[in-house]
């Protein structure tokens, strides 16, 4: 039988993004409610290693549910990747007494905490967190949403500007090797074309529609490129157009950290509060070793080696849609 969980830290780890407050905040009211210690790590993996740990009350995140970044820091920790760095968070925790963790971050992080958990009694549970919604298992990960309405915000503004000029714009947006963000901001903004890394796109296409609008006159064309997109990116995209259009007024705006930051949507926030309930509610349960996901709006505990990225998934229906609204 698991052992009783009675003291239980938390970490954010990886990249930062919209939410992880919201879910900082569920988990350690949910422990106290439960009469559970609970104990903020600091930057991650590396605060672990490094005993940077403080024991948390119901105040010390009051006022946060509202805030982008992460009260508790982040970090990417390599010496975690290594045994003898995880040994050391070991001893951490085993000295503190502390018996159970939540860990709020993506894939990357999962996979330290599956090894951790094989190699140690102390059992972990995930909570996705990633703006990049790349972890196979979950229909959303905690900044997603916020990410998306931020790009939406600016690719707005930019479609004035190029309106008024009749140029043809081409917006990088964040997502490393998944393009959720750039499918779903540029369905929301009405992109004529979006380039994603999970779909080989035919850049001949793309320039014979253009050469056919330049002869009719049209030049807007608005085209949303995932940072993770095969041929490179927002520049290289341009380098490419601009060679066979060389008429056009091409412009490039990559939106960057931007997407990472602000406060976290109504659904960020709701999505991070029942993922951080939920996940104190695992640690208590014995449901060990997994982390909290939603499927079809509901909670759903998965292993956390099943947390993998999630490159395949893409709708062929969405892809549709995105062409014939195009046209
Ligand atoms: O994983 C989140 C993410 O923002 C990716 O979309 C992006 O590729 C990467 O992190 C950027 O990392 P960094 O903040 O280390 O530059």
């Amino acid at each position: 039988m698991a052992k009783k969980v009675t003291k239980i830290g938390v970490l954010t780890s990886g990249g930062d993004s919209p939410g992880m407050n919201a879910a900082i905040r569920a988990v350690v009211r949910t422990g106290l409610y439960h009469g559970l210690e609970v104990h903020g790590i600091m930057r991650g993996y590396q605060g672990l290693i490094e005993d940077d740990i403080s024991k948390m009350e119901g105040r010390s995140v009051a006022n946060i549910i509202q805030r982008g970044g992460t009260i508790l820091k982040t970090a990417r920790c390599k010496e975690f990747y290594e045994a003898p760095g995880r040994k050391r968070a070991y001893e951490v925790l085993k000295k503190r007494g502390i018996n159970g963790l939540v860990i709020i971050g993506g894939d990357g992080s999962f996979r330290g905490a599956v090894k951790f958990s094989q190699e140690f009694d102390i059992p972990c549970v995930g909570i996705a967190g990633t703006i990049d919604k790349d972890i196979h298992g979950s229909d959303y990960t905690i900044g997603f949403d916020t990410a998306v309405n931020t790009a939406i915000g600016a690719i707005d503004k930019i479609r004035d500007t190029m309106d008024a000029h009749d140029r043809i714009f081409i917006i990088e947006v964040m997502g490393r090797d998944a393009g959720y963000i750039a499918l779903h901001s540029g369905i929301a903004t009405g992109a004529e074309n979006i380039l994603i890394p999970e779909r080989k796109t035919n850049m001949n296409d793309i320039i014979l529609s253009l050469q056919e609008k330049e002869r009719r006159k049209k030049l807007v064309n608005l085209i949303v490129v995932a940072e993770g997109d095969e041929f490179g990116g927002a520049n290289e995209v341009q380098k490419v157009l601009q060679e066979n259009l060389p008429k056009a007024e091409i412009r490039v705006a990559i939106l960057g950290h931007i997407q990472r930051g602000g406060s976290p949507t109504g659904i960020d926030r709701l999505i991070a509060s029942r993922m951080g309930y939920h996940a104190v509610e695992c640690l208590m349960e014995g449901r060990h070793n997994v982390f909290v996901g939603i499927l079809n709006n509901r909670m759903h505990y998965i292993p956390l080696e099943k947390a993998v990225k999630n490159k395949a998934n893409i709708s062929e229906e969405w892809m549709k849609i995105v062409k014939i609204l195009a046209s």
